[in-house]
């Protein structure tokens, strides 16, 4: 009788420790998905980036990255498209020569999207 009560007791001293690291570990769990989503940066998006392409820059570009304007590079041969993406980026910024610049017009986010939308024509 007693021998069975001690079992029960000794089996209760043991699981208890057993449920609370499971609970601290789904704790810690949800709080490390919760902070995944907080500080992941915003990533591009190339779909967004082509919704752009077309509104903004198909116009002298044209469809896919065949110029429309003479003057304007190929980006299906890779015009244009081989320099870092900042550097894209801050020309998309500024304009060049018969280019409009797109500052005030388009946010960062928008620039690195349609970047990203460049990268996939060549
Ligand atoms: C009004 C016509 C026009 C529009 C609209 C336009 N571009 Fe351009 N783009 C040009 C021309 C022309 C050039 C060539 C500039 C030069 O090198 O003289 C150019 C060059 C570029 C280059 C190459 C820059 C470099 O450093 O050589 C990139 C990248 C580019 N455009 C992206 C874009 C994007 C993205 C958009 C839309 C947000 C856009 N362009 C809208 C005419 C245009």
């Amino acid at each position: 009788m007693i021998s069975s009560r001690q079992h029960h007791v000794v089996n209760y001293d043991r699981r208890r420790p057993q449920a609370a690291n499971a609970a601290r570990w789904r704790v810690a769990t949800l709080l490390a998905a919760l902070c995944l989503i907080i500080v992941a940066p915003a990533r591009a998006d190339v779909f967004a980036g082509e919704e752009i392409y077309r509104q903004h820059c198909e116009l002298c570009h044209g469809p896919g990255g065949n110029p429309v304007l003479p003057d304007a590079p190929n980006f299906v041969r890779g015009d244009g498209l081989m320099q870092p993406d900042r550097m894209l980026a801050q020309a998309i910024r500024d304009g060049k020569n018969a280019m409009p610049g797109y500052y005030g017009i388009l946010t960062d986010q928008e620039v690195i999207d349609v970047v990203t939308y460049l990268r996939t024509l060549f």
